[in-house]
């Protein structure tokens, strides 16, 4: 494994942690090595000691153990080698071919190859060219090479198509990995199963039987480190074509003919082709923006997104974002899916919720019972992972009455917590040649697509109330106003 970008915040939080926890459970083979390329002069040892000190941090917090198995990180430690270099210099990949043929080095070039893009996007393209044109990218003798790219793939669908066209000049699509890290959520991955895997649920799964679906990613956390980022991304190019488009897939997909990577990812892709793509004049009904200004969480203040650092003071970039999209298939058509994320929020919540048609009301009016609750199905993807489903009963008595009850089940409860970064099971899928749960070059542009024209939109038509909601809030107004119109509301972020 070659991380481009061993010094950076990826590596260090994410990568390495799901690299122990994969060591831990023995699932990397004897041979497996590491080479970590930066610019930054370091050697083995600063390197693998600026990497501890963030492992040790993720232990410590995952509450499994309070200490690194220090066995398993002299095994991965033996196997890890810095390498200075620069991402823009031909001979840095000339100087690493020669490393991976060292006599020595594990494995040698006959091995088995992935790179692992943990670099700047900016650099995505140029980075995979000079793969190509060292010829480390090149597949012989039975061997692979595999590139993994993580998101941002393109700032829109312009730039993704560029860029899919300048890596598919090199790379065969087989051989690209784009990870979208939810998919790495076993949550996430749990939604295909809990449908497809029990027979319960399909039957109901479609128009005749849901109203509505609503899915929220709210989040607590502001920009954190990440203002300048952030000022050139804003929510909706941050969260909506990758993320919330996934669970978009997932929750509407057909059932794929197999689990093979390809089967399940064209009905993924079916999904999102379907999603109808709203005119310019139609943005303003069916998006909503918004931008937090100062408020509380969790009984402390925090300031407005227009002061936190590497941030314009008069920034319109979009802090949340809400759509009503309309997937136009057999299955779905007339029913909506509201999507809604955003930063500082009320709570942490990542969740799909399915509301059930109402019954017809004959027979309660009859026992005089007025509004009877409706059905909801809950997919917690985060935090709480589980399902619950809330549903009516009658309250014990001598009278009519109905109350709201809710059957809930838990991971934790029965799987006990796994300390996970979410990354492993994406790095393993990449030895092992598994792409089911990375994003297909065709997924991602139309995912753009979609977004496309309120981007466009919004670039043209500035915001002219940001900020517009209260840190720690709901959300803006604007956004219950999408789902009044249709008489609905949302479920509430607590
Ligand atoms: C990232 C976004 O892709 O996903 C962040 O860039 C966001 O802005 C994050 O906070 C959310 O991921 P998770 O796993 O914390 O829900």
């Amino acid at each position: 494994m070659v991380i481009f970008g061993a010094g950076g915040d990826l590596t260090k939080r994410l990568v390495v942690p799901a690299l122990y926890n994969l060591a831990c459970a023995k699932l990397l083979p004897e041979e497996f090595a590491i080479i970590g390329f930066d610019l930054a002069e370091n050697n083995d040892e600063s390197w693998q000691g600026s990497l501890f000190e963030m492992l040790e941090a993720f232990v410590k917090s995952s509450g499994r153990e309070s200490m690194v198995n220090q066995t398993v990180w002299h095994w991965l430690t033996e196997r890890m080698t810095y390498f200075q270099g620069d991402l823009n210099n031909p001979q840095s990949y000339e100087a690493l071919k020669a490393k991976l043929c060292e006599p020595d080095a594990k494995n040698g070039t006959r091995g088995n190859y992935f790179f692992y893009l943990a670099i700047d996007d900016r650099f995505f393209g140029s980075a995979v060219q000079h793969l190509g044109q060292s010829g480390l990218a090149q597949e012989a003798n039975g061997s692979w090479r595999r590139v993994v790219i993580e998101k941002p793939f393109g700032h829109d669908l312009e730039s993704a198509k560029a860029l899919d066209k300048k890596i598919l000049a090199i790379l065969d699509e087989s051989q690209i990995y784009r990870i979208d890290h939810f998919l790495g959520k076993e949550t996430v991955q749990n939604i295909v199963m809990f449908r497809f895997a029990n027979g319960l649920f399909e039957p109901v799964w479609n128009r005749d039987r849901i109203d509505h679906v609503q899915i929220t990613v709210s989040e607590t956390v502001g920009v954190e480190r990440r203002g300048r980022f952030y000022e050139k991304t804003g929510a909706l190019r941050d969260m909506v074509p990758n993320h919330v488009f996934q669970l978009v897939a997932m929750t509407a997909m057909e059932a794929p003919n197999s689990f093979d990577a390809d089967a399940v990812r064209s009905e993924k892709a079916k999904v999102i082709q379907a999603i109808k793509v709203c005119e310019s004049s139609e943005v303003s009904c069916t998006a909503v923006r918004g931008q937090y200004g100062p408020g509380e969480i969790g009984g402390k203040p925090v300031p407005a997104y227009r002061t936190e650092a590497d941030v314009s003071s008069t920034s319109q970039i979009e802090t949340y974002v809400a759509m009503k999209l309309q997937i136009e298939n057999w299955r779905w058509a007339g029913v909506p899916f509201y999507i809604r994320t955003g930063k500082r929020m009320a709570s942490r919540k990542t969740q799909i919720s399915i509301r059930f048609k109402e019954i017809p009301a004959v027979l309660l009016r009859e026992a005089r019972i007025d509004n009877p609750a409706p059905n909801w199905l809950l997919l917690r993807i985060q935090p709480e992972e589980g399902i619950a489903f809330e549903f009516g009963a009658k309250v014990p008595g001598p009278t009519m009455k109905l109350g709201d009850v809710r059957m809930d089940f838990k991971y934790a409860d029965y799987f006990g917590t796994a300390p996970s970064t979410g990354y492993e099971t994406l790095i393993y899928d990449v030895m092992i040649g598994d792409a089911t749960l990375f994003q297909r070059a065709d997924n991602i542009e139309s995912g753009w697509r979609v977004v496309q024209p309120v981007l466009d939109y919004w670039a043209s038509h500035s915001p002219k109330n940001f900020p517009n909601y209260a840190a720690g809030s709901q959300g803006p107004a604007e956004a219950d106003e999408l789902l009044k119109r249709d008489g609905r509301e949302w479920r509430k972020i607590n």
